[in-house]
């Protein structure tokens, strides 16, 4: 979704805000503009379309530039609507992130300015404009802080004015992130925007108005000068580079093994049988739980499908999974003895952030698993797991998934052994288990090769369907949703029993059935259902733990014996498949149309 950059420093600063909203690219976006300031003037360009042809402001004595990739909400993608807006005198710009709900009520108080887009952003330069008519004595922090207390929605934003170098930017809702170098200052909205020039940042909280100057940044809160935590990010800049492979997600995929790897660094205790995931909640609290709700939105939530199951079965806890944007509080149960766990890799989903809001609200304790250090939903909650996947640039998520559900996994013995359902010696059997995963996904990454043949050979299919039980399941609507995203090809994810229940109607000798027949998912009557649509012709592509008797596939998989988590290994194949379908399709599988990777509307 939206992506901003600013930079004010001595570097080259055309070319750092223009690389910084390439970087940014990976958000989603359908336009993109740059505002510098050089020799005391404010030069604008803007793209309807992709940055690839886009031409940055000719400027050799910028100072500050401020540049911004728009996914549009308020009016087509043209490039009149693309970011920064201006005011009357062009000379002050705005980019945004977020949505200005009262935007037409603002418009209507400013009729004397002359509006050029369709836009809910460009009040806001109007309405510094008038606030600098007013007193042209007050400092740009002064003025945004009171345009922004007149502002309702969500929002992210930076100014830049005409009138000086300085940049500044203030949020309340949607995520800005600062970064401090020897030369100059950023902001952004995600860190990979200026990874390559620095890795010490700061968060900027809601309310909060940052200055940024070529020395260092100031930040305010309610008028007063704050202290700026600044952290270092573990992010190498060549995380966020493509380093020889085509696409980010395929790198993504590959990384997978390290990525979980580093999740479970330092977590697990296999003599003890132990889980420590630095979280702590208070006396008895985990005791007197009776249920844990999930909320989460797109793959996120099929990764909270995944866990609820291990949360139910190991910690003896109703576990519900909702849609965020569905979440209405879950009717009926006691926020007291509830544990809403938020799960969300960019920890920015609008819908997800307005849950676990509801959530606290109502008293339940809350917890976010992330992979975003400092995002929204690390605020928002009582504790916070991060997943450390490392930085995802492909919009369709890859190792994050995986890395959410190995990092529920080990929530689901956490918890399983502070309530005390699950034994010790259970406890260590999983723990060794969830060890051999990375092995097993390497394993399966060596075989691409034979993936990416299968996936040639049923390219031409009318559709695709997936299907697994119990653990199966998420990992079968995960497959069809990546092969939605990313080759723009029909498929379905089926719980496998469902199958003869309905879309069986469909099935046809055109539409192969991808089946998840790993050990522990019942894969002895999964295998029944595959028959079911063999029987009317569909050919049949299965992933089946080694060792297991299926014979009866078209082209079978095998996956490792690693227990509990071999759907989570199966899971890389249908990765694998989607992505080679995508690419003999010839599809932008790091962009696909119309998505976003961090979704902060709702
Ligand atoms: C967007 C992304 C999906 C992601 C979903 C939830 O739609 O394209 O890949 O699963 O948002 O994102 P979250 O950051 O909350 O996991």
């Amino acid at each position: 979704m939206c992506g901003i950059i600013g930079y004010v420093g001595a570097g080259d600063v055309v070319d750092i805000v223009h690389q910084g909203l390439i970087n940014l690219e990976y958000r989603g976006y359908d336009s993109a503009g740059i505002a510098v300031r050089a020799d005391g003037e404010l030069l604008v360009e803007k793209t309807a379309g992709s940055i690839d042809a886009f031409e940055p402001p000719v400027a050799d004595g910028a100072t500050s530039a401020i540049g911004h990739t728009r996914w549009s909400t308020h009016g087509p993608p043209t490039e009149r609507n693309a970011h920064p807006h201006l005011d009357c005198d062009d000379s002050i710009a705005v980019v945004h992130n977020g949505i200005i709900e009262n935007y037409t009520e603002l418009k209507a108080e400013l009729e004397d300015h002359g509006f050029v887009s369709e836009t809910d952003t460009e009040v806001v330069p109007h309405l510094i404009e008038d606030a600098f008519e007013d007193d042209p004595d007050q400092s740009l922090v002064e003025v945004v802080s009171s345009v922004t207390d007149r502002l309702e929605g969500s929002y992210a934003i930076c100014v830049l004015r005409r009138d000086e170098d300085e940049i500044v930017a203030t949020r309340d809702g949607s995520p800005l992130v600062l970064g401090h170098d020897e030369d100059g200052s950023f902001v952004a909205s995600d860190v990979p925007a200026f990874l390559e020039h620095t890795r010490e940042v700061s968060y900027l909280a809601d309310g909060q108005v940052a200055a940024l100057s070529a020395d260092g940044i100031d930040v305010y809160e309610a008028g007063e000068l704050v202290d700026l935590e600044v952290e270092t990010v573990d992010w190498e800049p060549e995380a966020a580079q493509k380093a020889g492979y085509d696409h980010f997600m395929r790198k993504e995929i590959h990384e997978q093994p390290t990525a979980l790897r580093q999740a479970l660094t330092g977590r697990l205790d296999d003599e003890a049988g132990e889980v420590d995931l630095e979280v702590s909640f208070p006396d008895g609290y985990l005791d007197s739980l009776e249920e844990v709700q999930f909320v989460a939105a797109g793959t996120s939530y099929y990764a909270a499908l995944f866990g609820a199951r291990l949360v139910e079965s190991l910690a003896d806890l109703r576990a519900s999974v909702f849609l965020a944007s569905e979440y209405d509080g879950g009717a009926g149960r006691d926020p007291w003895r509830t544990l809403t766990v938020a799960v969300t890799q960019s920890g920015e989903t609008k819908d997800t952030m307005d849950a676990i809001g509801v959530a606290a609200d109502l008293g339940a304790g809350t917890l976010a698993v992330t992979n975003v250090v400092g995002s929204s939903v690390t605020r928002a909650v009582d504790q916070t797991v991060y997943i450390r996947a490392g930085p995802e640039i492909g919009v369709a998520a890859s190792k994050s998934f995986a890395s959410q559900v190995m990092t529920l996994a080990m929530v689901a013995i956490f918890l399983g052994r502070a309530r005390g359902t699950l034994s010790r010696s259970a406890a260590r059997r999983r723990i060794d288990e969830l060890g051999s995963v990375p092995g097993a996904i390497q394993q399966v990454l060596d075989v691409e090769e034979e993936v990416r043949e299968t996936a040639a050979e049923y390219l031409d299919a009318e559709a695709f369907f997936f299907i697994g039980r119990e653990v199966g399941y998420p990992v079968s609507l995960e497959g069809a949703l990546k092969l939605k995203e990313i080759a723009y090809v029909h498929a379905e994810g089926f719980a496998a029993g469902e199958l003869k229940h309905g879309p069986l109607a469909l099935v046809t000798e055109e539409s192969p059935v991808l089946s998840v027949l790993t050990a522990g998912t019942a894969p002895e009557r999964t295998r029944h259902n595959v028959a079911e649509a063999q029987a009317r012709g569909a050919p049949a592509i299965g992933f089946v733990t080694e060792g297991l008797d299926i014979d009866q596939l078209d082209v079978a998989f095998t996956v490792p014996d690693v227990g509990w988590m071999e759907p989570l290994v199966a899971n890389v194949y249908l990765q694998l498949f989607a992505y080679h379908v995508a690419n003999e399709l010839d599809r932008p599988i790091d962009k696909p149309r119309n998505l976003a990777k961090s979704v902060t509307v709702g």
